[in-house]
């Protein structure tokens, strides 16, 4: 039984992490004049409305995106990704992942995306059937497998779990060497939360035992609210695109400062 729901939690800190490097990587595969395949295996709704009750009860968006976008020019994707969902969809929308995916990638390319829990497969349907892409009420860990190596060969999976089912911590990093074996070529995001216990440590130390070339990234910033366990955002990253380090460098910047 699932009961997570990403609206309470949507645009907050660590959305803005992984969304804004998502945007970046996906940006600099469409310089390349050849399409890609997207997928995305924990899809969520794809279209938040932050002012929603649910939004507002937890107002994380506050620590994150309505603090942190203005530190981003307009010309970078994760700026453009929220103009463009601002323009369709008016001042208070907030794109998950799939709608940043669908507003930067081009016609020719492809976008898979499960998403398990059947209201938020409903809301993503309605959302990005429009745009194209196909919408699958299925298990992610399972569509990660049948569905690589994909057509086009070239692309990006993000995985992005709740991690509210706790096997996720041993399903990872297992899952992820089966996804590189399978497609060598892909670039293949894992997010993580980085919580105040450690818990997350002994899977990412699983990850690279098995994938030595992984790169990491972390950020830190204070929990969201008094007791909140979740204390940074970390991503895995298999094949980053050339020049990912150092936009992950400047994205670490923007998170490094005092007025959090
Ligand atoms: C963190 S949210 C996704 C947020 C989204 N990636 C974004 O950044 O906009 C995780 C989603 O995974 C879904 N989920 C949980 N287990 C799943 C599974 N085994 N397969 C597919 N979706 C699953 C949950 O219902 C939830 O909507």
């Amino acid at each position: 039984m699932l009961s997570y729901q990403h609206l309470y939690h949507a645009g907050n800190a660590a959305d803005v992490h992984k969304h804004a490097l998502l945007a970046w990587a996906l940006d600099y595969l469409t310089r390349k004049d050849k399409p890609l395949t997207y997928l995305e295996t924990h899809a969520g709704r794809g279209l938040y409305n932050l002012a929603a009750v649910e939004a507002l009860k937890t107002s994380e968006a506050a620590q994150g995106v309505n603090r942190l976008a203005q530190k981003f020019t307009n010309a970078h994707p994760y700026a453009r990704a929220l103009a463009d969902t601002r323009t369709r969809f008016g001042a208070s929308a907030y794109p998950g992942s799939p709608l940043i995916a669908a507003s930067l990638l081009r016609d020719t390319d492809v976008l898979h995306l499960a998403e398990l829990h059947p209201g938020e497969h409903a809301h993503l349907d309605a959302t990005l059937t429009p745009f194209g892409a196909k919408v699958l009420h299925e298990d992610g860990w399972q569509m990660a497998i049948s569905r690589t190596p994909p057509t086009p060969r070239r692309g990006l999976m993000l995985i992005d779990p709740s991690w509210e089912v706790k096997t996720d911590y041993e399903t990872a990093p297992k899952r992820l060497a089966q996804i590189h074996k399978r497609w060598n070529v892909g670039i293949v995001m894992l997010w993580y939360p980085v919580l105040s216990d450690g818990r997350q440590r002994s899977m990412t130390r699983a990850l690279t035992q098995s994938i030595p070339d992984i790169l990491l990234h972390e950020v830190s910033f204070p929990p969201a609210r008094p007791g909140h366990g979740m204390v940074g955002s970390g991503l895995a990253v298999i094949n980053p695109p050339y020049g990912f380090s150092e936009e992950a460098a400047h994205i670490s910047a923007l998170f490094d400062n005092k007025e959090f």
